[in-house]
Parts: structure tokens; sequence; C-alpha cells
């Protein structure tokens, strides 16, 4: 049996509009702790438009209105006491292009626990270490932390940006199309580290590829029009698909 302490994530009835563009319809999901979570479906779904619901950064677009009910742990995240930046420390986002910033490797790194109020530089390079540590890159760039973030490889940049993100110590960490702007190689390492950072995280990733979905992820949810067509173990869904829209799109039939 399901306990409620499996989940991270509960969402509840959630309805979301951009103006008359009535986007999400009626989601119910639950996130399960420390599993990696796959959405997919086609272009203009909705799937970053839910991903972005669970830290709240589509609040700020013009026109939105959001309905429902999103819990994070026992706390309801759209209620009017919580505070948007801690919400967005404890569940972090990674993009779909490395948003590397023109400052040193370090400081990419040390900017959010700075932001956070940590100030002693022990510390700082402690956590620098550690994230970087965390996303396998500290080999690379151990000797260079003092140079551009910009003088590293894309896929690099990316795993910095993951670095970034776990610097800030979140419980949660939604990263959309991670490897869409990746070669093979990079998407290869950053599906392993996703496998990493589930052990210690709740990973919620978006992603256009079958093949990344059926081999990176524990649960997948399919996506159709705002809507939540199926969702299940990652291996059911791709091996026996209980609805023909799910199984149409796995294969490829429409996109
Ligand atoms: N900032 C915005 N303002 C208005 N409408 C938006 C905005 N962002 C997304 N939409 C609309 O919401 C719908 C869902 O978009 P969303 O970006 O979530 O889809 P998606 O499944 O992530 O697509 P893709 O696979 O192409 O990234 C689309 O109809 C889109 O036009
Ligand atoms: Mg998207």
């Amino acid at each position: 049996m399901e306990q409620k302490n499996d989940y991270k994530i509960r969402i509840d009835n959630l309805n979301l509009h951009f103006t008359a563009n009535h986007v999400l319809r009626g989601i119910n999901l639950n996130i399960r702790k420390n599993l990696i979570t796959a959405l997919i479906g086609p272009s203009g779904c909705g799937k970053s438009t839910l991903l972005k619901c669970l830290n709240r950064m589509n609040d700020i677009l013009p026109g939105v209105r959001i309905e429902g009910q999103v819990l994070l742990g026992d706390q309801d995240i759209y209620a009017d006491t919580v505070d948007v930046a801690r919400l967005r420390k404890r569940v972090g986002m990674v993009f779909q292009r490395p948003v590397a910033f023109p400052i040193s490797i370090y400081e990419n790194v040390a900017s959010p626990p700075r932001v956070h109020g940590v100030s002693h530089r022990g510390t700082l390079d402690s956590i620098v270490k550690s994230s970087l540590v965390r996303v396998g890159l500290w080999d690379e760039v151990a000797d260079k932390l003092h140079k551009s973030a910009l003088s590293l490889s894309l896929g690099q940049q990316q795993q910095l940006c993951i670095a970034r993100v776990i610097a800030s110590e979140p419980e949660v960490i939604l990263l959309d199309e991670p490897c869409s702007a990746l070669d093979p190689m990079s998407t290869m390492k950053i599906e392993e580290l996703m496998r990493q950072l589930a052990k210690h995280y709740t990973v919620v990733i978006v992603t256009h590829s079958m093949q990344q979905a059926a081999r990176a992820s524990d649960y997948t949810v399919f996506m159709l029009s705002g809507e939540i067509i199926e969702s299940g173990p990652t291996g059911e869904i791709f091996t026996s698909p209980r609805d023909s829209r799910t199984e149409n799109y796995i294969t490829g039939r429409f996109r």
C-alpha cells in the first residue's frame, strides 16, 4: 500500500489559464519522493507550465490565473503566507539551455547560498566544492574555479547549473528539457547525474525524448492538451499503456 509519506508533492485539481487560454485542466498528480518523474507529451500540451507551477514561476506572468492546490510536503505552496523566494530554494529549477552567468565558476555556485545569507568564506568554499563534486564536475574545474563559467562546454555549463541549484540545498529539482542543447555524451552524463540526484532529492524532468524518459525516469506522466491522460511506473507506461493516445505518442505516431 502506498503511504501519503511516499509523496513529496501532491497536486489537486490544478487549473491554469493564460487569459482566455485554459492551459492546465484539472491536474491531479502525486509526485513520489526520491524518485525521478518524467513529464512527456506533444509540444504545447502544458509540460513546462505544469513544472513551473511547482515553484510558482508562472505567478509573475500577466493574465495568469491559477486555481487548485499544490502541496509540498504538508505546505500549500499557493497560500498567501508562503515566501516565494524560500519556496524556490526548496524547489530548484534547471532550464533547457544552460543559464550559466558570465562570472566565475566559483561565483556561479556560491551566489545562491550567499543570497540566502551564507557569508563565511570557508563555508562557501565547502558548499562550492561539495556541489561540484556531487554533479561530477569538480575534477574538471578544481584548478580553474576563478575562470569564467562561459569557458566551459555546454554540457559542463548544464552540470554547473545543476550544481548551483544543489548549492541551495533544495528538496526538489525541476529540469525542463535539460539535455536538448547537449550532445549524446553530455546527455548521458546528465542522465547518470539525475540518477545520483534522486538519492537525495525528488526529481521532475520534462523531456521530448521517449528514450530518455524510458531510460532515466521511474514514473512517467503523459499529458495532452493540458490534461494528464495517464501516469504510472515508467516500465508500465512504455510496455503496456492503458490509453491508446499514450500508445500512439510513445510509439511516435503523433508528435
Ligand atoms: N508566458 C505565456 N503566456 C501566455 N501563454 C503561454 C505562456 N507560456 C505558455 N503559454 C501557453 O501555454 C500552453 C502550454 O505551453 P507550455 O510551454 O507549457 O507547453 P510545453 O508542453 O512545455 O511545450 P514544449 O514541448 O513546446 O516546450 C501553450 O498553449 C502556450 O502557448
Ligand atoms: Mg516546454
